[in-house]
């Protein structure tokens, strides 16, 4: 399975820091990089028309990825950007069940599941994040909770509509805090979430990935990243550093 190395920009660059960041990063990545792994941005959605363009007019080995879609397909909802409008940029990712959407947006499992729906519908991979907070942890209540998120979030999944799917495990307390999963933590999770998906109907072992996010860094990755279980990882603060995510990428053992 190629691995997958997602930078997730978050609320950070306007659109002309956005270019600069993209360009930066596709002089420092090596070329053989770019085609062993899939390299992914994922910025704002106000830079997400520049950076598809640079990226389809010099042709490009890095994807594009949306930080968030609408649970609705159009109609009076202000604000909203839908996943067919996404499609249209060409976008190929889209992240969805982010705890900072969970927590701060009030994003219940029902909302994600519409989502997903949406962004399979249009042949977006969804970037499914899940993942427990420190009391779920400390209480032993979170393969369980993971366990229903998932469930949640496949609900209604068919074969014949689903290319391509990526889990993300993305510990609350893991993400920006500088406390990284230890790759037993990751791998005990990702093992169970990955035998729970291999019995769903829309399974396939070539398109459906497993990855890691939570403070991942070049001081960290290269364990994570080397672990047969783990096929990538989603990176937010050390994405906005060109010297940090190429350094991340680097370390996968090709
Ligand atoms: P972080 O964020 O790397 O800054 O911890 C990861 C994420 O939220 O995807």
């Amino acid at each position: 399975m190629k691995k997958i190395i997602i930078g997730n920009w978050k609320l950070n660059l306007d659109h002309l820091e956005a270019i600069q960041l993209l360009q930066k990063l596709n002089y420092s990545i090596e070329e053989d990089k770019e085609e062993k792994i899939d390299i992914v941005v994922s910025p704002s959605h106000t830079s997400l028309r520049s950076i598809q363009t640079i990226i389809d007019t010099d042709k490009l080995n890095i994807q594009l990825s949306a930080q968030d879609v609408s649970q609705f397909s159009e109609g009076p909802y202000t604000g909203e950007v839908s996943s067919h409008q996404l499609n249209k940029l060409n976008v190929s990712y889209c992240i969805v069940g982010h705890s900072e959407r969970r927590i701060e947006f009030n994003e219940n499992d029902e909302i994600i599941n519409k989502k997903i729906h949406n962004l399979i519908s249009e042949d977006i991979t969804p970037i499914i994040c899940f993942g427990e907070s420190l009391e779920q942890r400390n209480n032993d209540q979170y393969l369980d909770h993971i366990s229903n998120q998932i469930d949640a979030a496949v609900k209604g999944l068919r074969k014949d509509k689903v290319n391509n799917l990526i889990f993300a495990y993305e510990p609350i307390w893991a993400i920006g805090t500088g406390e990284v999963a230890s790759a037993i933590d990751v791998v005990e999770v990702l093992s169970m979430v990955k035998e729970k998906i291999s019995e769903k109907p829309f399974y396939d072992s070539d398109t459906v990935r497993f990855i890691y996010g939570g403070s991942v860094t070049p001081d960290n990755s290269h364990e994570l990243l080397n672990s047969k279980i783990i096929d990538g990882a989603l990176v937010g603060g050390s994405s906005l550093s060109v010297e940090k995510f190429v350094k991340i990428i680097n370390s996968i053992d090709l």
